[in-house]
């Protein structure tokens, strides 16, 4: 049988740091209130001339170099994303112009924070069957752009980033099983309301914005989030004691705590970058990653459990040995 396994990581964060004190003077806010309601203290800003590209190709680089690989090694790229830089081609496509990679497929899916779990899922089919053998997988966003700098109930949230994996084929797993969900009925509560078919004005005249309702995105996130690692664990037969590190979605530090007690998960078993990095969306769970394998945290052999959530409502998760 074959399998796909996660043989490099990397990941990127544009240089600007914004502090939640320099917020402050941005909206009617507090360091003490940020931090509290969302464990964020900080988060990375694109520069004005820096676009999710630019960011992807940084994260990439980084795990193809990882990987011991070069980009005439990439047989496949799949990039989630939000924000890409441009309505078409796909952030992806553009990646690919920029690795000097051309002919294998490369295209974008799009479930928001959700999205690197969407592409994992895709990458990993890919490869089972035999249609790729080794992929880069991207979770790239520059949110900044899309926040609306006025609304305290929001733009304290996010920030930009970019993270990498690449998968191969191997006999041996890797990824023992994904899990995907979705649930448009809940469009509403967590979106851009504009594209370029519907509410384009709001496009030119500069107001296409996240908006949310933060109490029931923040229920339905711990719901979900704490569903799908029991519906992971259950799949594989496993206890949660048997995972040993547990990659959320980096939303909030509340989240990230309500999950951990309702899976049984100790907090010694999760990383956490959401009070550095705020929500990158689909940048989150590669960064994080990236960053426990950097730090000598995640090691081989260990079981990972990374899972994401996202607008849609979309979720979804997959168990990992590294
Ligand atoms: N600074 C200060 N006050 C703020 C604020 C800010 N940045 N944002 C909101 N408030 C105010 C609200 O206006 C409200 O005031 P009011 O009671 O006078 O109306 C008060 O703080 C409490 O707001 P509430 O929404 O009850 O706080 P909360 O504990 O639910 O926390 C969130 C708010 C947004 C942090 C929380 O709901 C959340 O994290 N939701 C999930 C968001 C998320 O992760 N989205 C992405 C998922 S992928």
């Amino acid at each position: 049988m074959i399998f796909s396994r996660i043989t490099g990581t990397g990941g990127y964060l544009p240089e600007r740091v914004m502090t939640n004190a320099e917020l402050e003077k941005v909206v009617d806010t507090s360091d003490e209130w940020i931090a509290a309601r969302s464990g964020i203290r900080e988060r990375r800003i694109a520069a004005d001339d820096e676009f999710t590209c630019d960011l992807a190709e940084k994260a990439a680089l980084r795990a193809i170099r990882s990987a011991g690989k070069t980009p005439a090694d990439i047989d496949l790229i799949v990039g989630a994303t939000s924000t890409p830089d441009e309505e078409f081609p796909s952030t992806a496509c553009l990646l690919q112009e920029r690795l000097g990679i051309s002919g294998p497929p490369a295209f974008d899916v799009q479930a928001v924070c959700a999205g690197f779990l969407f592409a994992v899922d895709v990458v990993d089919k890919f490869i089972r069957t035999g249609s790729a053998k080794c992929a880069l997988v991207i979770g790239a966003e520059t949110f900044s752009r899309i926040l609306d700098w006025t609304d305290r109930r929001t733009c304290v949230l996010f920030g930009d980033g970019a993270g990498a994996v690449i998968l191969e084929a191997d006999e041996e797993p890797g990824i023992l099983s994904t899990h995907l969900h979705s649930d448009g009925r809940y469009k509403d509560l967590l979106c851009v309301p504009t594209g370029v078919s519907r509410n384009y004005e709001r496009i030119q005249d500069g107001s296409a914005y996240v908006t949310m309702e933060g109490g029931e995105v923040f229920r339905w996130a711990v719901t979900a989030m704490s569903d799908i690692v029991k519906e992971a664990l259950d799949a594989n037969g496993m206890t949660h004691d048997q995972i040993d590190w547990l990659v959320p979605h980096q939303a909030n530090i509340r989240i990230i705590n309500a999950i951990g007690r309702r899976t049984g998960i100790p907090d010694e078993k999760v990383i956490v970058t959401v009070d550095r990095h705020g929500n990158t969306s689909a940048a989150s769970v590669p960064l994080a990653l990236d960053e426990g394998i950097r730090k000598g945290r995640i090691r081989p052999g260990q079981m990972v459990l990374i899972e994401g959530f996202g607008g849609g409502f979309t979720w979804g998760a997959a168990m990992i040995k590294m």
